[in-house]
């Protein structure tokens, strides 16, 4: 058997950091993100009982670093014994590096083991089965606007809006390529164990949801920006806190956040947004894209700059 799924990755607008049960990989806080429309993973899964082991080629390449994952997440999925798979997976932008790739690929894996391995699963289970495997995973399997509520042995997924209903547009200044030096999951350990901003981080971010999600009804992008950038600065200061002190951020990603702060000065409805990684992502209406990414472009350090629309959710495709 083999089946084929595509997931974008998305971007948190209100984001997940740290974890309340490691062995489950749940959440410690609800997140609200956007799923976006160009970038993209792919997915096979080629069901293969002649093979001693799981074999994950990345962009054609054999890889051995992610496989554990992928195997554990395949395991998952079948909930049993299951024979050996090949697994082809390629993405046409940079992963690892702070781009949301592993929301991406494992949204778009769990949907293929699925299929591949007959295992029926409904689309609940799919979401928290993404979810086990990479925690903002399970917000690529929606599209548009999503919010995941922690529940209390699971998470669940909602759309807040579809892509349609606000086609706000989202330019990614890539300012170092490479992959991060440190996983999410071992710097959300790190912040939770170390930075005494943690709790406060965690007591604070209900009131942070409920902001977006108001702002996000009205479609009020100012509102939305002002929510999400205090959210995003709120989540790096936990980690600048913690010991070792965690920092992604590089010269070239100061750099861009002036430059949205220049564009904002001006008067542009524009934000930006950091995750675990160098490259800042700013979202803005369609009309003022050209003059963000052109910014964002020239701005001193940034080695490309990509933009996208809001997608849909992760779904099989040909195989
Ligand atoms: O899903 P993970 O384990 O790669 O963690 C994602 C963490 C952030 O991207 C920084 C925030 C988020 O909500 O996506």
């Amino acid at each position: 058997m083999q089946a084929q799924a595509r997931a974008q990755p998305n971007i948190a607008l209100i984001k997940y950091w740290g974890k309340r049960d490691l062995e489950r990989n749940l959440p410690a806080v609800g997140s609200i993100s956007v799923t976006l429309a160009d970038l993209y993973s792919t997915m096979r899964v080629t069901v293969d009982p002649s093979l001693p082991e799981d074999v994950l080629l990345v962009n054609g390449d054999a890889s051995r670093s992610m496989l554990a994952r992928v195997s554990a997440c395949m395991d998952q999925v079948a909930g049993g014994p299951r024979p050996a798979a090949r697994v082809d997976s390629s993405s046409n932008f940079p992963i690892a590096a702070g781009l949301a790739s592993s929301a991406s690929a494992f949204a778009a894996l769990t949907l293929a083991a699925d299929a591949a391995f007959g295992s029926n699963r409904t689309e609940h289970e799919l979401v928290n089965l993404a979810g086990r495997a990479s925690g903002s995973a399970a917000r690529s399997m929606l599209g548009g606007f999503v919010e995941l509520e922690n529940r209390d042995h699971e998470v669940a997924v909602s759309s807040l809006l579809e892509p349609e209903q606000w086609p706000l547009q989202v330019v990614v200044a890539i300012t170092a390529p490479g992959p991060k030096p440190v996983s999410s999951g071992d710097a959300m350990e790190i912040s939770r164990k170390t930075s005494p901003f943690y709790d406060r981080w965690i007591e604070q971010q209900s009131e942070d949801l409920g902001e977006a999600r108001a702002a996000i009804h009205d479609r009020d992008l100012q509102r939305l920006g002002a929510v999400a950038e205090h959210n995003c600065l709120k989540m790096h200061s936990v980690m600048w806190g913690a010991r070792p002190p965690l920092s992604y951020w590089n010269s070239a990603t100061v750099a861009c956040m002036q430059t949205i702060r220049d564009l904002q000065a001006q008067g542009m409805e524009v934000f930006f947004t950091i995750d675990a990684g160098p490259q800042l992502k700013a979202i803005c209406a369609p009309p003022d894209v050209t003059a963000v990414r052109d910014a964002l472009r020239t701005t001193a350090g940034v080695a490309d700059v990509m933009v996208s629309g809001i997608g849909t959710g992760a779904r099989l495709i040909a195989a």
